[in-house]
């Protein structure tokens, strides 16, 4: 079956078809930037966009950066508010005529790792992390996934951790790969206290520079990039349709 897999963003919404059996891409991906956060209706605007975008009809699967269970957002750190307690699934399925699933940005990428990625056929404990906009967090026992793990909101320093460890943090404050490192250590530090997993793995765009920093890191767990690198939001939003 193909689906055309959307991964929701703090600045831009990435899309692209994919065959959910082999989760390979079916075109390359379309980007629609959103400098301003965008309200749901406009959101479901660039969707429609996005599928136009492929001349897509058939099922769509979305990653959105928050907690979703059974389709309804519960919370938006760095979207727009109006999302909060709204039923996505439905808002976003009567607004483009097609039948739309909805998961957390984070289980998404997870969920692509896992099935054909860095976690395919790992037994024990694997946490996938990201580092973009916000902290993202996808934690898996034997495969199974814990959905909604929301671990980029432990607190660190006082606040949540996405403030201090996050891919736009260290962006917006300019910070070399070996300061901010520093602090993605002590994060990961308190991570292993807690979780003790076997395997961590990095997804979203700050994965593909890992040469940069992984080498910066103080940790006992295995870390690798995601298979996927920047693409397994898409590939995993795509999966969440078959459920
Ligand atoms: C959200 C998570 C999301 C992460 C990455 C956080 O602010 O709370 O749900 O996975 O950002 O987008």
């Amino acid at each position: 079956m193909n689906v055309l897999g959307i991964d929701i963003g703090g600045s831009a919404l990435k899309g692209a078809p994919v065959n959910i059996k082999t989760g390979k891409l079916l075109a390359e991906r379309h980007r629609i930037a959103t400098p301003e956060a965008l309200a749901p209706k406009e959101m479901a605007a660039a969707i429609k966009e996005l599928a136009a975008h492929f001349k897509w009809k058939g099922p769509i699967g979305i990653g959105f950066p928050g907690v979703v269970q059974s389709g309804v957002i519960r919370t938006s750190a760095n979207l727009h508010k109006d999302f909060i307690d709204l039923d996505a699934e439905a808002f976003f399925s009567k607004a483009t005529g097609m039948r739309v699933s909805l998961v957390n940005d984070a289980d998404a990428a997870g969920a692509a790792e896992a099935r054909f990625g860095q976690g395919k056929g790992r037994k024990g404990t694997v946490l996938l992390l990201t580092f973009g906009t916000g902290v993202g967090s996808a934690l898996f026992v034997d495969g199974v996934l814990y959905p909604n793990s929301e671990l980029g909101h432990l607190k660190f320093h006082g606040k949540s951790a996405e403030k201090t460890v996050a891919g736009s943090v260290k962006d917006r404050k300019k910070l070399s790969y070996k300061k901010w490192a520093h602090e993605v250590s002590d994060y990961l530090n308190q991570l292993e206290t807690i979780l003790c997993p076997e395997l961590i793995i990095v997804g979203g765009g700050i994965s593909a520079d890992h040469d940069k920093w992984f080498k910066h890191l103080k940790i006992r767990t295995p870390i690798v990039p995601a298979a996927f690198l920047n693409e397994a939001g898409i590939v995993g939003a795509a999966l969440s349709a078959a459920k």
